[in-house]
């Protein structure tokens, strides 16, 4: 088995709301790993952070990906760092991966970052600037498709989707 396709984008790009758009178009199911995980261990991926570090939420997160690309026909969307891990990005190149691209700006406020308070929230968003820079070009190599979602619904991006594979 393997899914009709991978999302892959940054923490507000989208991933999981428009997995399920388009899982309804397409009739068939989401997977998602962010939730594959916290079944698995029975902790959020949070807790997971916190009490046992980012590298062992990663060798989780790898692994609940190389299942779920057996095991599952439908949707697929990931953890927005998945995409970090070698062993990952080997198997995502035998898939149809679509990268749900963001801004910084659309994905700080999607994910309840916005732009007033910036001595509360400046830090935060520096953070999130760093990582969507660092990760765009890794997201672009692996994407077979690119839609950029900013000014779109998430009916839109899964109707974009839908039309490009
Ligand atoms: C992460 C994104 C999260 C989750 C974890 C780490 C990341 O998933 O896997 O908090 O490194 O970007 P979403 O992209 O679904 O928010």
């Amino acid at each position: 088995m393997t899914p009709v396709v991978v999302l892959v984008g940054a923490p507000g790009a989208g991933k999981t709301t428009v997995a399920h758009r388009l899982a309804d178009r397409l009739g068939t199911s989401v997977r998602d790993t962010d939730v594959d995980v916290e079944r698995s261990t029975g902790s959020s991926v949070q807790d997971l952070f916190v009490e046992h570090g980012e590298a062992h939420f990663r060798d989780l997160e790898a692994a609940a990906v190389a299942t779920a690309l057996r095991e599952h026909d439908g949707v697929l969307a990931l953890g927005g760092g998945a995409v970090l891990h070698p062993g990952t990005q080997r198997l995502l190149r035998e898939q149809q991966v679509v990268f749900l691209d963001v801004s910084l700006s659309a994905a700080a406020q999607r994910v309840g970052l916005g732009t007033n308070r910036p001595l509360l929230l400046g830090n935060v968003r520096a953070t999130m600037k760093a990582l969507l820079d660092a990760r765009r070009p890794v997201y672009e190599d692996l994407a077979t498709h690119t839609v950029v979602t900013d000014d779109l619904t998430a009916d839109d991006v899964a109707a974009r989707i839908h039309q490009l594979i």
